[in-house]
């Protein structure tokens, strides 16, 4: 999980190395999004095997408020690989549709949006 954050934010960051418009920056983007929703969907995926099947606990016990603190920096791990990756998914979806809105001129933003009576 580690890796794929350096590669999403090395991408983005290197992006920015190529000019404007060249075939190479939309790679670098490209690269960006799709690390940036393995992030994503692999959290998901470690949170579904971490509810199936719970860790061990540690042996010999640690005092209570050392598991505490793990407890909640492991949430706050799970909520950063979560959170992360959001914005710029939503950003981007939303930035397609007023694209189809303002520049195409069709109607696939009404069609997101919920039905008037
Ligand atoms: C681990 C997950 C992610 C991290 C750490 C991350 C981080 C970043 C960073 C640091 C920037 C540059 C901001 C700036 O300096 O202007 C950026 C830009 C951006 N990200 Fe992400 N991001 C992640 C996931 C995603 C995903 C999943 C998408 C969309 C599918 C996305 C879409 C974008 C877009 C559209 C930009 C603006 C690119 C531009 O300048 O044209 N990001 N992100």
């Amino acid at each position: 999980m580690l890796l794929l954050f350096i590669a999403a934010y090395a991408s983005i960051e290197f992006s920015g190395d190529f000019p404007k418009g060249s075939d190479s920056r939309s790679a670098m983007k490209a690269l960006h999004f799709s690390f940036g929703l393995l992030v994503f969907f692999m959290a998901w995926l470690r949170l579904s095997m971490r509810l199936l099947s719970p860790t061990p606990h540690p042996e010999p016990t640690l005092p209570f408020w050392q598991r505490q603190a793990a407890r909640r920096a492991h949430a706050a791990l799970y909520a950063l690989m979560i959170a992360m990756p959001l914005p710029g998914w939503l950003a981007l979806n939303a930035a397609v549709a007023l694209f189809h809105h303002y520049v195409r001129g069709d109607n696939t933003l009404r069609r997101m949006l919920p039905k008037r009576s």
